[in-house]
C-alpha cells in the first residue's frame, strides 16, 4: 500500500460541511463525484470506455505534450506529481515516457480529493520500472490552493506537475493550486477538453456525456446521497457562461431529503439539481490561461480529432 497522507481538507466533517453547503445552493460538485469506492469504480470504468483521452486520438495530444516536456526538462532528477491525477492512468504513461527517453532519479506523487483514486493513481505511478516508488496526498484543492507544505521538503531536481482533465470542470481557478508547486525552471502540463469547430462536433461531445455509464455513474452519486428518486439526468449545452458547457441536471417531482454522514438537508420539488457541468475550451484560450499565469514556453498539443489538448510550460 502507498503511503498516503489525508489532509484535514477531506475529513468527514469537511466533506459533510462541502456536500451540504452545495446541495444548498442547488449542486452536487465534481470534487464528490469520485470520493466514495462505488462511484470512483465506476468513473474509472467510465473514463477507460467513454473519454476521448483514453482512446488513440487522446493519446496522441498526451505523446506529444510528454515529448514537448521531455524537451523543457533540465537533466538531473524528476518528481512528477499529478495534481487531480485520478487514477494515475495519464500519470503512468508520462513516466514511462520519461523512463523511456533514459531519464533517471524519477519519483512521483499522486495529489486528489478521491482517497480510492489517490491510492490506485500512487499505485500505478510506482509500477512503473524505473520510478523510484510513489506517494500519495489526499486534498481538496478548491479548500487548500496553496499545496506546497503538504509536498515540502522539495526534492532534489526539477518537478513536473501534471494538471489533466480538470480545467474543465473546476474552472480556471483551480490552476492557482497546480501553480503553487511550481519553481522557476519546473514544468506544468494541463488539458482541457476542447470543442472542434465543425459540424456535428457538438453531438459528438455530448455522447461522451449522454450515454448509459455516465448516467448510471451520476445516479450513484445522487443514491448515495438519498436522492435516488430524484428522476431522469437531462443533458443539454449551456451557453450561459463565458464558453459553452454541457450540463446535466435532475429536477426532483417531489421534495426529497438527501442525506449526508446523518445530516439531512431537503431538496423542493422542481428545482434542479446541477450534478454535471463541463466546459469546453479552445485552444487559444488554454494557451492564454497558461502564459497570463506567468508561465513560458508554452507549448499546445492537440488531438487529430481536436476534441483534446494538452498543454506544457515552463514557469
Ligand atoms: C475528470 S477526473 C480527471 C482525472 C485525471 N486527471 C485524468 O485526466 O484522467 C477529475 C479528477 O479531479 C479530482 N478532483 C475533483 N475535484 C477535486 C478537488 N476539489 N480537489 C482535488 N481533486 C479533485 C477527482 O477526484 C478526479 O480524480
Amino acid at each position: 500500500m502507498p503511503d498516503v497522507r489525508i489532509d484535514q481538507s477531506v475529513s468527514p466533517a469537511a466533506h459533510r460541511a462541502g456536500m451540504l453547503a452545495a446541495l444548498e445552493a442547488g449542486r452536487v460538485d465534481n470534487r464528490f463525484h469520485y470520493v466514495g469506492e462505488r462511484s470512483a469504480a465506476m468513473w474509472r470504468a467510465l473514463a477507460s470506455s467513454h473519454s476521448p483521452a483514453h482512446a488513440d486520438d487522446g493519446l496522441a495530444a498526451y505523446d506529444d505534450a510528454a515529448r514537448a516536456a521531455l524537451a523543457a526538462l533540465p537533466a538531473g532528477p524528476v518528481h512528477v506529481i499529478g495534481v487531480a491525477c485520478g487514477d494515475g492512468v495519464k500519470e503512468r504513461r508520462l513516466l514511462g515516457a520519461l523512463v523511456s527517453a533514459g531519464r533517471d532519479g524519477i519519483s512521483s506523487t499522486a495529489v486528489d480529493v478521491s482517497v480510492p483514486l489517490v491510492t490506485a493513481a500512487a499505485d500505478a505511478m510506482a509500477s512503473v520500472p524505473g520510478v523510484a516508488g510513489a506517494d500519495a496526498v489526499a486534498v481538496d484543492i478548491t479548500a487548500v490552493t496553496d499545496l506546497s507544505p503538504l509536498l515540502a521538503p522539495r526534492r532534489p531536481g526539477v518537478r513536473v506537475v501534471t494538471f489533466f482533465g480538470v480545467l474543465s470542470t473546476l474552472g480556471p481557478a483551480s490552476l492557482a493550486a497546480a501553480m503553487s508547486l511550481l519553481a522557476p525552471g519546473d514544468v506544468i502540463m494541463t488539458s482541457a477538453n476542447l470543442l472542434p469547430d465543425r459540424p456535428g462536433a457538438r453531438d459528438a461531445v455530448m455522447a461522451q456525456y449522454d450515454n448509459p455509464p455516465t448516467r448510471a455513474w451520476l445516479a450513484a452519486v445522487l443514491e448515495d446521497i438519498g436522492l435516488a428518486g430524484a428522476g431522469d439526468i437531462a443533458m443539454r449545452w449551456d451557453e450561459s457562461a463565458d464558453s459553452p458547457a454541457i450540463v446535466g441536471e435532475v429536477t426532483p417531482g417531489e421534495p426529497l431529503a438527501a442525506t449526508v454522514e446523518g445530516v439531512t438537508v431537503l431538496m423542493p420539488a422542481g428545482r434542479p439539481i446541477r450534478v454535471l457541468q463541463s466546459f469546453r475550451h479552445d485552444t487559444s484560450g488554454l494557451e492564454l490561461l497558461l502564459a497570463s499565469a506567468g508561465l513560458r514556453d508554452v507549448v499546445a498539443c492537440v488531438s487529430p480529432s481536436g476534441e483534446e489538448g494538452v498543454a506544457v510550460a515552463v514557469a
